[in-house]
């Protein structure tokens, strides 16, 4: 089989390091890729949202699967085109990715099925939002509708701060066109989760638990980013937390989006917000989460081929995931001023002593090549990503992963998987 894997960041690294272990697997492309994904498989310069492009690539190379990493491409409509020419595509179509692509849709529709969630209001006018805002008084979340590569989200502690943040966006300064409507929802308190599940539109596998580290900062401090590490499983999940969600958030949702007449096919990203036994739902995604991706994938035993292939022909019905016990934790290595404007170019060293270390894999994200040098051309630049018997032998491993390498002016956390490990 020859597959395809859209993206180029450490997602899709995982994507393309675990279908190249299936044994159905002949040959395995990557657009754009990077060099650690250049190091398994054929990296392609075509860009993630060259539809045309990538359609042409798959036909001509007689691609059996394609894998979409990145949301920009599923909202753009990449599965109904390719789904319109016979080929077979893993991800959700744009009709389904609505999910992510816009918060005001997404919020409606938990409303509509009873998928818990915070309470909100969505607007267009600033001054209907700045009523609501007192009305419910800070601290208070402010989200632009559109596709904001995660920075599209303000948590403001006072009023004047979501004042600013609904005026700036509303009045187009900020996030462009994804910030001409705004969701202002209610603040949650608790300990946050990624759920995600595979999907074929009516039956829902669940991957193993994860959990992100969203803030830049250890402690949870600092500007949100993309996401500076993530391990798995989180046993903040427990038994009882699983089974609520998967009845009261993926079912629900999965069946609603049917009912909308938009089936969502691929996998289904919840974040959630746990209190206790509350959980509820802070957004969707239409994609695997990065950096979640990659401790998931070295968790899971089971041939991910096989399963991307029964999504894509949208029966799940003879499927089931197996996972290894051990932990997996990923610490994220990024840039000097990530998550805002960061330094490029610097030469990374050690990444062959990193290498050597056992049950570790360094994957690329903001990676590129200059002259046989790997550099940094990202803001998250690796992800660390080490297996242990338990989440504080994983910690221990990926941090002497992390220990080994080195640019001018990197930056990691250095408490990821702290709150498993308060648990443990
Ligand atoms: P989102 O993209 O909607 O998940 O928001 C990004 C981040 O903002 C989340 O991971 C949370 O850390 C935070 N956040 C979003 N909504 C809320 C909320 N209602 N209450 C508290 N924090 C939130
Ligand atoms: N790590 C969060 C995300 O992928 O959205």
């Amino acid at each position: 089989m020859n597959i395809l894997v859209v993206g180029g960041g450490g997602r899709e690294h995982a994507l393309v390091w675990k279908i190249c272990q299936s044994p159905l697997v002949e040959r395995v492309y990557c657009t754009p890729g990077n060099p650690g994904i250049g190091q398994m498989a054929e990296n392609v310069p075509l860009a993630v949202d060259d539809l045309p492009g990538l359609l042409a690539f798959a036909t001509a190379r007689d691609i059996d699967l394609t894998v979409v990493g990145p949301e920009l491409p599923l909202s753009l409509g990449i599965v109904d085109l390719f789904e319109e020419h016979g080929l077979k595509i893993f991800g959700a179509r744009r009709n389904a990715a609505l999910i992510e692509a816009s918060k005001a849709f997404s919020k409606d529709l938990m409303k509509k099925y009873q998928v818990p969630t915070a309470a909100y209001e969505v607007f267009t006018e600033v001054e209907p939002a700045i009523a609501f805002i007192d009305r419910l008084g800070a601290p208070i979340v402010v989200k632009a509708d559109g596709l904001a590569a995660g920075k599209g989200v303000i948590v403001a502690q006072t009023r004047d701060e979501a004042v600013t943040a609904v005026t700036d966006m509303l009045s187009g300064n900020a996030f462009g066109a994804a910030g001409s409507r705004v969701v202002v929802e209610e603040f949650l308190r608790g300990e946050e989760a990624s759920f995600l599940a595979f999907t074929d539109g009516r039956n829902i596998i669940p991957l193993a638990s994860a959990q992100d580290h969203k803030a830049v900062f250890d402690g949870d401090t600092g500007p949100n980013t993309g996401g500076m590490g993530a391990y798995s499983p989180a046993p903040v999940v427990t038994p009882a937390i699983h089974d609520q969600v998967m009845a009261e958030i993926m079912q629900r949702t999965v069946d609603g989006m049917a009912a909308e007449g938009r089936p969502y096919r691929g996998v289904l990203y919840a974040g959630l917000m746990i209190d206790g036994t509350s959980v509820k739902t802070l957004e969707f995604n239409a994609r695997f989460g990065d950096p979640e991706c990659q401790p998931l994938l070295m968790r899971l035993k089971s041939d991910i081929v096989p399963v991307l292939m029964a999504v894509s022909e949208g029966d799940l019905s003879g499927i089931s995931l197996e996972w290894h016990d051990q932990a997996a934790v990923c610490v994220v290595m990024a840039s000097a001023g990530y998550p805002g404007d960061y330094r490029k170019g610097d030469t990374i060293h050690g990444l062959d002593q990193a290498g050597a270390l056992e049950d570790l894999f360094v994957f690329h994200a903001g990676t590129s090549l200059d002259q046989g040098r790997i550099v940094t051309s990202g803001g998250r630049v690796l992800g660390v990503t080490a297996l242990g018997p338990t989440v504080r032998a994983a910690i221990d491993r990926a941090y002497r992963g992390v220990a080994a390498i080195s640019w001018k002016g990197v930056h990691f956390r250095t408490d990821i998987g702290k709150k498993a490990m308060d648990r443990e």
